[in-house]
């Protein structure tokens, strides 16, 4: 099997199996317990959050536990919505989010809230200058991703967290759960207020994720019940996971270099190997080495469906997918690339190749050769059956 789909989940890393696999075994006690079962649980968490912060450069304290990647954005949207709802009822996002953050917004919505859904240009870049225009009086947060999971466009995290800055009122939420591993994430260089983790996306568990919380920033817990996680977060921890998602997340910082210079080049070479040996192919988003996040590849067949090229690739042992794997499965064009400009035709041809740490040179072969195999039969085909 050649995964190509790191994007939608990644293989956990051996190690991190490993340590779940002893914690399950020998540290099952509830961490809120008194006795030494307990105690030693609760040890476990305490080291987890330090050696995530330490990856992150934040405080230990600044970070809440959850459930994965949606329930750190919806933690981080709907705490700040209910908690400063005086203050003001506006967000300010992209129109390319991950479902987790663009349907919490549109819930928001429907409680009264007002969201600006800020365009992007055809690389799927949205520019400061517009987070700033939008800004208003009762603005309270600004949401935008650091990577984005169908294109692999990175966005400018920094500037826009400058122009944040310069209204204390307004607080600066980032979906990293697509860049960690790959990127450089200092949210506290960047004047993030929250940013959202996920570790099934870097070889660590699935079900398990973190939301960073700068000291200062309140939110409403959206699960209330025995307070754990300093109140924001209820519910017995998931010590595996979570000591599984610390063992991940140092894993993956400390092969972060090297992860993406290898991952950069192969991404470099499927762009001009694919471009060169295919007709009719168009690459999205941003597919230089600075403006793109190494692992992440989209390309569109005009005149094909992707899920007709994805199931061909599965055939030759290639696992890759259509869009985000959340929304895979729907009939319409993506709205990602709607958004950047790509006509209905062209969006609905589109697969995404999505690079791990774990992935090699062969899966990187492989992958171009069951392409340029598959996709010029599937083009005659269409070509025939259109005349
Ligand atoms: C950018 C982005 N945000 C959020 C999520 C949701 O994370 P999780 O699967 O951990 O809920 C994903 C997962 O596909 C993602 O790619």
């Amino acid at each position: 099997m050649i995964y190509m789909d790191n994007s939608a989940t990644t293989q956990p890393d051996p190690e991190v199996v490993q340590v779940m696999t002893d914690v399950m075994v020998n540290v099952f006690g509830n961490p809120s317990s008194l006795h030494d079962l307990g105690g030693k649980a609760e040890r476990l968490l305490t080291q987890a959050r330090k050696a995530i912060a330490h990856t992150l450069g934040v405080s230990p304290r600044s970070l809440v536990f959850t459930s994965g990647g949606t329930e750190a954005n919806n933690l981080a949207l709907k705490g700040v919505a209910l908690q400063y709802q005086r203050r003001g009822r506006h967000f300010i996002t992209t129109q390319v989010e991950h479902a987790a953050v663009f349907e919490v917004c549109r819930q928001l919505e429907q409680m009264g809230w007002e969201v600006t859904y800020l365009p992007v240009d055809e690389k799927g870049r949205v520019q400061p200058k517009d987070v700033e225009a939008a800004i208003r009086n009762d603005t309270v947060l600004v949401s935008v991703m650091h990577v984005n999971n169908e294109v692999g466009t990175v966005q400018p995290i920094p500037e826009i967290g400058r122009i944040v800055k310069k209204h204390p009122k307004v607080f600066f939420h980032v979906d990293a759960i697509q860049s960690f591993g790959k990127l450089p994430v200092r949210p506290q260089d960047w004047g993030v207020d929250l940013m959202s983790l996920s570790g099934h996306k870097f070889h660590g568990p699935k079900g398990v994720g973190c939301l960073y919380v700068r000291e200062g920033v309140k939110l409403s817990p959206q699960l209330v019940g025995g307070g754990q996680e300093e109140g924001y977060r209820s519910g017995t921890q998931n010590v595996p996971g979570i000591a599984g998602l610390a063992k991940a997340a140092v894993l993956a910082e400390q092969k972060r270099r090297e992860t993406a210079v290898r991952l950069s080049h192969w991404k470099q070479e499927m762009i001009r190997e694919l471009a060169a040996k295919l007709a009719n192919v168009q690459i999205n988003g941003d597919t230089s080495t600075e403006g793109g996040s190494p692992h992440i590849l989209s390309l569109s067949f005009p005149g094909l469906k992707s899920e007709v090229i994805v199931h061909s690739l599965e055939e030759q042992g290639v696992y890759v997918s259509s869009k985000s794997a959340c929304s895979s499965k729907g009939e319409q064009p993506s709205r990602v690339l709607k958004a950047m400009g790509l006509d209905d035709q062209t969006a609905i041809g589109s697969i995404r190749i999505s690079m791990g740490a774990q992935t090699t040179d062969e899966d990187v072969h492989q992958c171009m050769k069951a392409l340029t195999k598959v996709i010029p039969p599937l083009q005659r085909m269409m070509k025939g059956a259109s005349k």
